[in-house]
């Protein structure tokens, strides 16, 4: 057995690196773990609770690969059921115990403790399981209050990551909302923003960035005028040519759309960054800061050309919808001023697919 001194050093280690992990599934890697040293224990393993199906699922199950099975089942599930620590002596003589679990893993249960993980609003999410005491002991109460003690530590764990989820998840709603709201004053269409995320996202695929940024650039593109719903309608909707103070004006939707964006997530720092420099030009003549070649964030830069193509060929209130060919070379024409050289040989290169976007997502 450890010894009391022993079992607190455990517990701090534990804490410690706890404190450092911020991935669920290796936070309960870690808890298991340490459930299995405290307790002397051969085998641990955590089961949730998944409410859709009704079933108990292993997210750590010591040499298993996932298992499930029916809520009301085993000892597992009558602690679900009980909200109670269960502790067993001998397994294959307790009608509870769920042989299935044994047969499917080849493993060979004798004794269990078992404690329910408990959320914030007293709902068991799962159990905290120790199988098989080493040297053929029992598993006394105490080892249960040790093991209840390592579970709430898992519980708030496996809470916060479901709240984290369930925010970031309406976040990014809510900023897919924005970008539609700035798209409706602007008598733009939904098709708009979409296809200004097609187009950037093709080229992001032929620029070769990785799976993840091409994905990005897909949601992210597309909320580049979002700062536009802080511009008055009579400029923004102003049917004729604006003059130069309007200008000034309209030229802060790249600012104000930054900083409606920006956060410490990656999507919305990268959809901030595409706000803000998605009018910089390659030259260094564009705006808010004349920035100049490579130092215009690439998702920017790919941005741009998706944006000015999608505005050429489209009506707006102040012109008219220009036809494909000649968008296509007005764009040839600013490659190496108005845009990166590189990126609009891309795009002319896969001319095909842009016309493919271009008819399919017409408005
Ligand atoms: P937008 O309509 O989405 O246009 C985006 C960009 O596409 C423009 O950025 C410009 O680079 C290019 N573009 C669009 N239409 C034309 C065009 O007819 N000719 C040429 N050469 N380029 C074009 P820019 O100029 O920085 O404008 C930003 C936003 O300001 C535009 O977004 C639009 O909402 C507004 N805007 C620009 N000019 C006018 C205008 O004369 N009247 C009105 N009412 N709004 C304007
Ligand atoms: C049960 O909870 O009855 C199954 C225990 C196990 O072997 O994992
Ligand atoms: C990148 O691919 O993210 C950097 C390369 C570039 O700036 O063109
Ligand atoms: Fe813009
Ligand atoms: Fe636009």
């Amino acid at each position: 057995m450890l010894t009391a001194n022993e079992q607190i050093n455990v517990l701090l280690d534990f804490g410690t690196l706890i404190s450092k992990e911020k991935n669920l599934d290796n936070i309960l890697i870690i808890m298991a773990d340490y459930a299995k040293l405290l307790l002397e224990a051969d085998r641990c393993s955590i089961f949730l609770a998944d409410n859709e199906t009704g079933e108990l699922y292993s997210k750590v199950a010591h040499g298993t690969d996932e298992i499930r099975f029916p809520m009301s089942k085993g000892i597992a599930g009558f602690t679900v059921l009980s909200k109670e620590i269960q502790i067993v002596v001998d397994a294959y003589n307790d009608f509870r115990f769920n042989k299935e679990v044994d047969s499917e893993t080849g493993y060979h249960t004798t004794t269990i403790v078992t404690v329910p993980l408990i959320n914030h609003d007293d709902e068991v999410i799962g159990v905290f399981q120790a199988l098989n005491k080493v040297n053929g002991e029992l598993f006394s109460t105490t080892d249960a209050q040790t093991l209840l003690l390592v579970s709430n530590y898992a519980a708030s764990a496996i809470e916060n990551t479901y709240l984290y989820q369930s925010i970031k998840e309406s976040q990014e709603k809510l900023i897919l909302k924005l970008s539609t709201a700035a798209e409706f004053k602007d008598n733009e269409t939904s098709e708009h923003t979409k296809r200004v995320g097609l187009y950037a996202q093709l080229i992001a695929k032929h620029y070769g960035m990785r799976k993840e940024d091409i994905e990005l650039i897909l949601i992210t593109a597309p909320m580049h005028d979002a700062g536009k719903i802080g511009i008055p309608d009579t400029i923004l909707l102003k049917p004729g040519r604006l003059d130069a103070d309007e200008i000034v004006v309209m030229k802060t939707h790249s600012t104000i759309g930054y900083e409606l964006l920006d956060d410490s997530n990656t999507m919305l720092k990268t959809a901030g960054l595409i706000a803000k420099e998605h009018h910089e030009k390659y030259d260094g003549s564009g705006y808010p800061e004349g920035l100049k070649g490579k130092d215009i964030n690439i998702f920017a830069r790919i941005t741009a050309i998706a944006d000015v193509f999608d505005a050429l060929t489209s009506v707006r209130p102040y012109k008219k919808a220009w036809t494909f060919d000649a968008s296509m070379n007005f764009l040839q024409e600013q490659k190496g001023s108005h845009f990166d050289p590189e990126l609009i040989d891309i795009f002319m290169k896969h001319s095909d697919d842009v016309k493919r976007i271009y008819t399919q997502h017409k408005d």
